[in-house]
């Protein structure tokens, strides 16, 4: 995998924010230039589920994301809501990938439909379009006819349905560990490097055995 590349993150109003926090972290540790943006709902999720409060202007939460990861200098860039003159806004100057995590319905349905209403609706558009990489990460349970159909239409339309559904055949301790099986599935499809874990077939562990009745 070629590091570092250009990546597009969006934190959506769904729950899981966590997930979206470690693989900020992540691909920052990466070098990966980062373009950063979150909606207001985003932040009512971060104080609600992590008690953090995320800057509301660009600036400020560059600043905050690079102390709290340690970014280098220039490395994370925030865009604001309706920064259309922003280089995600178009399709030509597009990042290598992007992912939406956590996502939310609503920014599922306005994908789904072209809406591209906010900066985060228009970068996940543009990615669509220019037939680029974009993963992303919704959650909800259960999930309506509604919102199956949306993941259908935007699956088809090239992006990657990628449910924060980790795995426990690896044996996770903590939760942490299950965050981490997510983020490195992200990783991966965003074509970023990484060494989140083991991977399957990579050190062989005998199977337990079963007993016979
Ligand atoms: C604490 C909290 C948790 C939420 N969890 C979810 C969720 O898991 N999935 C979802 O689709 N919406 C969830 N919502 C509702 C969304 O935030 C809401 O629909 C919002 O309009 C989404 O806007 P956005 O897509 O612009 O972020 C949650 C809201 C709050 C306050």
């Amino acid at each position: 995998m070629s590091n570092p590349r250009v990546i597009t993150l969006a934190f959506t109003g769904a729950s899981g924010l966590q997930y979206g926090l470690r693989l900020l972290d992540c691909l920052l540790a990466s070098r990966a230039q980062v373009y950063l943006l979150y909606s207001p709902a985003a932040q009512i999720v971060a104080r609600q589920e992590m008690a953090l409060t995320f800057p509301s202007q660009p600036a400020a939460a560059a600043a905050y994301f690079s102390e709290r990861y340690h970014a280098q200098p220039g490395q994370l860039t925030v865009f604001g809501r309706e920064d259309w003159l922003s280089s995600v806004a178009s399709g030509s100057n597009p990042a290598d990938a992007m992912a939406i995590c956590p996502c939310s319905m609503g920014t599922l349905g306005a994908l789904a439909a072209g809406l591209a209403d906010n900066l985060i609706e228009r970068a996940g558009d543009v990615m669509l379009k220019e037939r680029r990489p974009l993963v992303l990460v919704p959650r909800e349970t259960p999930l309506s006819a509604i919102h199956l159909e949306n993941m259908l239409t935007l699956a088809r339309a090239g992006a990657v349905i990628l449910p924060p559904a980790p795995g426990f055949y690896g044996h996770p301790q903590s939760i942490n560990d299950l965050v981490d099986f997510v983020v490195a599935r992200i990783l991966d499809q965003l074509g970023v490097g990484h060494e989140l874990g083991p991977r399957w077939g990579a050190h062989r562990l005998p199977l337990p055995t079963i007993e016979r009745a």
